[in-house]
């Protein structure tokens, strides 16, 4: 499996801000990753071509220097909204730019914040990219975010990291934990209280080794598969199963799936494990708001599972979905109907139908990876037969998606 998405973002980003060299092994070469390196780069950090034992010299906490360019954050939300809180906190103006898909997502969820601790934000087009933001010497937080979302924590912490000063963020239920792990690992005192983290000024960050563990949103579209084949067995070894990470093993065992987990460890302050998934029948699942931080991103594939296996699936509490790389409410419900499955959508979520039979037709991914991978394990479900069109999306977080799939079903 690749490397975890979320913790290479943050390896690199935590690695130029450290004082002297950082290993990264294991990282996630892909377009997102590479959108975040080349903001970097574009700020005078020193990072090479990503590699799977790479090394990043760290400059310290403002080593950061005036981009001569736009900073091209591609389809990457994690790399504009963490380098927002990276930039908000130098001083000096960059102006961040994304390919369309990025450029109709809020920012409005950073952009307050980080104005409130003083840095100021210019929008072209409502709250979406392109913005400007001219940052300064920012002050200390206390922030409700009223949601749960760990690129606005990530980005409010970053932000109080470089500006040392004491920040605190309030969410309505956790998020995932990578930059507060990491930042621990590299000697930042950071807090976690249940729904509140605090971190406290630091004068610098020690580099670190990190290896980078397998992606558990990755490795979710295999176990998928594995549930809703007929025979075989399927092994992932090394995958992060930090329990905010989690969501999408718990649910599927809720439905009745067989997985376990053996040779569980650490590494890096993030607990990895092998996950063992095996064909099973599944049952009825009801999703709701509590549930849905820890499989966020992992929503449109159970969609397809439960289509797959004909048992019903309600999803509430999820509007997050229609703000991601595309509606993923309207993409996952449009895409299932136009195979032949019967679903329908929620204001904040979705309905899947039991319907048993064959799925078949041709689906459009609306660019967004995660709803061609779904649709790709739907399809390679025994009896399915669905086209995927611009399949070459998958780049953005698994380039090998395909030919992983091609050998497993093999
Ligand atoms: C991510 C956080 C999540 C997730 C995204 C990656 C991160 O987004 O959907 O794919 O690495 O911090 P939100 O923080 O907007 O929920």
């Amino acid at each position: 499996m690749p490397g975890d998405k979320s913790i290479s973002h943050r390896a690199l980003i935590l690695g130029a801000l450290a004082d002297g060299l950082s290993r990264v092994r294991g990282i996630l070469d892909a377009e997102d990753v590479r959108s975040t390196a080349g903001v970097l780069r574009a700020l005078g950090a020193e990072i090479p071509e990503l590699s799977s034992n790479m090394s990043v010299t760290g400059h310290g906490l403002r080593g950061l220097r005036t981009p001569k360019a736009a900073l091209d954050c591609g389809n990457s939300g994690t790399t504009t909204r963490l380098m927002a809180g990276v930039v908000a906190a130098h001083p000096f103006s960059a102006r961040f730019t994304g390919d369309p898909s990025l450029s109709k997502r809020p920012m409005k969820r950073v952009a307050e914040p980080l104005s409130y601790m003083g840095a100021r934000f210019q929008f072209e087009r409502g709250d979406g990219l392109p913005m400007t933001i001219t940052g300064s010497d920012l002050r200390s937080v206390d922030w409700d975010t009223r949601s749960a979302s760990a690129q606005v924590k990530s980005a409010i912490l970053l932000a109080g990291l470089v500006s040392q000063v004491e920040v605190r963020v309030t969410e309505r239920s956790p998020s995932r934990d990578h930059t507060e792990r990491m930042l621990r690992s590299m000697g930042v005192d950071v807090e976690n209280d249940g729904n509140q983290v605090c971190l406290r000024p630091a004068s610098h960050l020690t580099p670190v080794d990190v290896d980078v563990p397998a992606d558990p949103s990755s490795a979710a579209f295999f176990v998928a598969l594995a549930v809703l084949a007929n025979k075989g067995e399927l092994e992932l070894e090394d995958v992060c199963l930090n329990p905010t990470r989690t969501g999408f093993l718990r649910a599927m065992e809720q439905m009745g799936a067989n997985i376990s987990v053996r040779d569980r460890s650490t590494s890096g302050g993030e607990e990895i494990g092998t996950l063992v998934a095996r064909p099973s029948a599944l049952k009825n699942l009801q999703i709701s708001e509590r549930d849905v931080p820890s499989l966020i991103d992992e929503l449109p594939l159970l969609a397809c599972v439960a289509a797959g296996a004909g048992v019903e699936l309600e999803i509430t509490g999820a509007a997050e979905l229609r703000v991601k790389e595309s509606d993923r409410i309207s993409t996952v419900v449009q895409n299932l109907r136009s195979v032949g499955a019967s679903a329908e959508e929620l204001p904040d979520g979705l309905r899947v139908r039991r319907v048993a039979r064959a799925l078949s037709g041709t689906i459009d991914p609306r660019a967004d990876h995660r709803i061609a991978m779904a649709f790709g394990i739907l399809s390679a479900a025994t009896g399915n037969q669905i086209t995927v069109l611009n399949p070459e999306c998958v780049a953005v977080s698994y380039p090998s998606f395909w030919k992983d799939l091609r050998r497993v079903v093999a």
